[in-house]
């Protein structure tokens, strides 16, 4: 089998928040082609995020073609590819008319807060403190569901469509799966989700691994007028279908994952205890806990870390949801227009010894684990006549490591066990200043990998399982081992945890400020 194993291919579609990529591996989990592409993020209004459903497609299609484009131009043909994985942004809601196939508004995006006041409200009703034991996750902005319950409330076409009969609704593993596979055109339209993206709308009862009655109705939905994905498992030869056409026609799509749980696995982070920080637009940090769920009582969720089917059972994750790392970076570019390029913030960081004494609270969508203040907002806190940019580059980065900081103090707590490493992969892990600082504050080493593609990687492996490429978890021990970094603590406790105060101050403050 090793020596087949050379010779397969798997692809992976990672659609993210700010970009969609197409990846080649091969069966020693190494990238081969890829390709990615950036895409536009609407923000119509404050706190609405929004993504044109079409775009994301036709952005993961181009990213296929270009992808194949240099892995054709290797040597390689179609047919050396075994499958392919889907992995995606989770929570994003997208809907569209069962009958046609079209999008019926723009997809509402995971960290988008207009539902605060809807989210006020439910809090409010009878059973709203009895859904976290049901699904793993507390009620706020960030799931699907009141994403759901705003657009069939809020936009003529989707309450038509519902009254109807018409209206369908995925998160953006469904929809791209939906639409590749032909769409409403196709001969059999496909529409499912993996387990791991159903644990993020709030319906599905955590311990069935079905969508649970009691949360439709909670959230007002009512099943006989909604077409809901079909929840099937990661890993399937069968449930997701084949893309219909362009460079990868006929290919088999047998992987889907939620983009934080492909990075745990793109991480091999198959035993209990184990543990990865991806640091993305966002920051999520998901906890092994094993096949059964852990339902959090310190402000973490509880979620599907993996479903690999084949009558292996289930495996559940603590997380710790950050909604702003990347992003962060990205606001000081974008909107301050502190650097050109996202790399050079690391720069800008190095230009100073210190914060300065600034702390910034980067509650862009109020603050998620394990705070959850929906009223939050974006504040920087110590500014005098000294602060330079700097101090306000470096105060940016600390942010997401403070609230990771938060995240490993309550994941403590809830296992009563003390993570000895953090495996950490994403975008702002190339950053040394920031992997150095996230071992200081948290006192822990920092491990990050060579390949750092490790979401995309993920669902290549959940494609692979399905389809031969490796037979176990076993197979995969030799992956994504090479090149590994550890960033050892270098800062005296007692300064650590002084900062860490100050950041917690600072998280108070930054309570209840109302636009
Ligand atoms: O829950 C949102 C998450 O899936 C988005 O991930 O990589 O875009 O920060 P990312």
């Amino acid at each position: 089998p090793e020596e087949q194993r050379r010779h397969w291919f798997v692809g992976s579609i990672d659609q993210g928040t700010t970009s969609s990529r197409f990846l080649i591996f091969n069966g020693e989990g190494d990238p081969v082609a890829s390709h990615q592409l950036e895409f536009e993020n609407l923000y119509p209004k404050s706190g609405w995020h929004e993504h044109e459903p079409l775009e994301l497609l036709a952005s993961v299609e181009e990213c296929i073609d270009e992808a194949m484009r240099k892995f054709v131009d290797q040597g390689y043909r179609k047919s050396d590819i075994r499958s392919i994985g889907i992995t995606n942004q989770r929570e994003t809601t997208v809907v569209w008319d069962n009958n046609t196939g079209e999008p019926l508004y723009n997809a509402i995006v995971w960290p988008d807060t207009r539902t605060k006041d809807l989210v006020r409200d439910l809090k409010s009703r009878d059973q709203a403190d009895t859904l976290t034991d049901l699904c793993g996750l507390p009620l706020s902005t960030y799931p699907s569901s009141v994403k759901l319950m705003w657009l069939i409330e809020n936009v003529e076409a989707v309450k038509q469509a519902y009254e109807e009969g018409r209206l369908a609704f995925g998160t953006v593993d469904s929809w791209l799966i939906y639409k590749l596979n032909g769409g409403a055109k196709a001969a059999k339209p496909i529409h499912v989700t993996d387990s791991t993206n159903a644990s993020r709308t709030m319906f599905m009862n955590l311990h069935t691994l079905q969508y649970d009655d009691n949360l439709l109705k909670f959230f007002g939905i009512d099943r006989s007028k909604i077409h809901l994905p079909k929840i099937v498992p990661s890993s399937d030869p069968c449930c997701f279908g084949k893309i219909a056409k362009g460079a990868l026609s006929g290919v088999q799509i047998a992987g889907c994952l939620g983009d934080q749980s492909s990075a745990l696995v793109g991480q091999c982070g198959f035993s209990p205890g184990q543990a990865k920080n991806t640091y993305g637009t966002g920051c999520f940090l998901l906890y092994n806990v094993g096949t059964k769920p852990v339902i959090s009582k310190y402000g973490l969720l509880a979620t599907v870390a993996y479903d690999f089917g084949g009558g292996r059972k289930p495996v559940y994750a603590l997380e710790g949801s950050i909604a702003v790392a990347g992003s962060g970076v990205k606001f000081l570019m974008n909107n301050l227009g502190f650097v050109d390029k996202s790399s050079a913030i690391t720069e800008l960081a190095e230009s100073v010894e210190d914060n300065g004494g600034v702390v910034f609270v980067t509650a862009f969508s109020g603050l998620f684990a394990p705070y959850w203040i929906d009223d939050a907002k974006g504040t920087i806190f110590g500014i005098t006549q000294h602060t330079q940019k700097g101090h306000i580059a470096r105060a940016t980065l600390e942010a997401t490591c403070f609230q990771t900081k938060a995240i490993l103090d309550a994941m403590e707590k809830d296992s009563n066990a003390k993570l000895e490493s953090l495996a950490v992969d994403g975008g702002l892990s190339n950053s040394d200043l920031c992997m150095q600082t996230q071992a200081d504050i948290t006192g822990i080493p920092v491990d990050r990998p060579g390949m750092r593609e490790t979401t995309a990687l993920g669902a290549a492996i959940a494609a692979g399982l399905a389809t031969g490429v490796w037979k176990e978890l076993n197979d995969l021990k030799d992956v994504n081992q090479a090149g590994r970094k550890v960033f050892k603590p270098n800062m005296e406790r007692k300064q650590a945890e002084k900062l860490f105060k100050k950041w917690e101050q600072a998280v108070e403050m930054s309570r209840g400020w109302v636009n």
